[in-house]
């Protein structure tokens, strides 16, 4: 068993709440890994000897990001509808059969070239666990295979059969959904862990969801939402209702939406239901951002994603995020960086990642700045020096 030791780390952040406040900042310390996990934190002048060594030179260390929500199995280019929006078009999700349309087309080879490239993107960047979701199949076969590939590069994969009604089914959605729940749900589990629908106006109403979201949970899926996306509606209280791990995008949030989500707080003073905010999503679309504020001041558990997709948010960006949330979400620094972080992994409801202690996986982001205030403060600055992915620097 070889171990590494990352040294002379000027800001350690390791999520572990204490003395370091909300982040647990350790400051001069050292990180030892083993066997693929943290096998001890402390003091850099207490560390222990190890086979290996990475000087961190005085910089902030911080978990790998957890993005808990990404859709990377697709085919094909939107960026004439990006160029639309700009020019003053609004964003209606209907340019998700185009996707589908060119998803179906793509050959395995194709798909699993883009969910590569897109993760070695992720990882470049600081993202150590990526959730991918299905989506842009809509048929048994090709939501199966979404999955299947998605499951060679994650474990954290999301069924989205309910993403849109695909078009051959427009005029019969009640006949989708019982196609979603039956041989495609039965199609796609072997390959799942979650189970997500997009409830908005235009997509799958209350009712639709619901029954599909129940249909995965018999199946054993966990439960997430995309929810009050384009406008108010009943995604976030059905989440909750659901006992959903995230509720996704919550850009149009009434009183009653937040008091909901605040009502799942558990004895740690974390809600059950964590709020999942996508500002690449608003960057992208020229939309609103959701308030951040208002939820964290509720007392809500707040995470952080991209959202990527070749719609509404194609960036693999976590920095990215983190400066869009601290600049137009009100949020902190530090409250970014924690959302980006443990926040995800609440969001995946995973102990094991998104916090540096011992017996955590080796998820670590070296910095080329002094402190985590910097992903904000330097925006769109390449500032992952080194990611160490289960204790293996990339
Ligand atoms: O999360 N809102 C639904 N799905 C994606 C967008 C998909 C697309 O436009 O292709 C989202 O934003
Ligand atoms: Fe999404």
């Amino acid at each position: 068993m070889s171990s590494l030791l990352v040294d002379d780390i000027g800001e350690l952040v390791t999520n572990v709440a204490g003395a370091g406040g909300p982040l647990g900042v350790r400051r001069r310390a050292a990180v030892l890994v083993e066997d693929g996990e943290v096998a001890w934190v402390g003091p850099a002048a207490d560390a222990p000897a190890a086979d290996r060594r990475i000087d961190a030179a005085g910089a902030a260390v911080l978990p790998g990001f957890v993005d808990s929500h990404a859709h990377l199995v697709f085919a094909g280019d939107r960026a004439a509808e990006f160029a639309a929006r700009m020019a003053g078009e609004p964003y209606t999700g209907g340019g998700i059969r185009t996707t589908v349309g060119a998803t179906r087309a793509a050959s395995d080879g194709e798909l699993r070239a883009t969910v590569r490239r897109l993760h070695a993107e992720a990882l470049r960047q600081g993202t150590t666990t990526i959730e991918i979701k299905s989506g842009y199949g809509l048929t048994v076969a090709d939501e199966a295979r979404s999955l299947r590939i998605a499951t060679e590069v994650s474990t954290e994969t999301t069924f989205l059969g309910a993403h849109v009604v695909p078009a051959e089914y427009a005029a019969r959605p009640d006949d989708y959904v019982s196609l979603v729940c039956g041989p495609m749900l039965a199609a796609a589990a072997p390959y799942a862990r979650w189970i997500d629908v997009f409830c908005e106006r235009g997509a799958f109403d209350a009712d639709h969801a619901r029954a599909i979201l129940a249909c995965g949970q018999a199946m054993g899926l966990g439960v997430r939402v995309h929810a009050n996306q384009l406008g108010p509606g009943p995604g976030v209280r059905l989440g909750v209702e659901l006992g959903a791990a995230s509720v996704d995008h919550c850009t149009h949030l009434t009183d009653a939406d937040v008091d909901a989500l605040a009502s799942t707080t558990t004895d740690d003073g974390q809600s059950a239901t964590v709020a999942t905010l996508l500002p690449g999503a608003e960057f992208s679309t020229r939309s609103p951002y959701p308030d951040a504020r208002r939820l964290l001041d509720a007392g809500v558990t707040v995470a952080l994603a991209t959202d990527c997709n070749p719609g509404s948010s194609y960036t693999s960006s976590m920095p990215f995020c983190i400066a869009l949330a601290v600049r137009e979400m009100g949020m902190t620094p530090a409250e970014a960086v924690w959302a980006a972080t443990a926040g995800g992994a609440r969001a995946l409801r995973r102990d094991d990642i998104g916090v540096l202690r011992p017996g955590a996986r080796a998820d670590l982001i070296i910095l080329d700045a002094p402190s985590h205030l910097h992903l904000a403060y330097r925006p769109g600055v390449p500032l992952v020096r080194q990611v160490l992915h289960n204790g293996v620097p990339r």
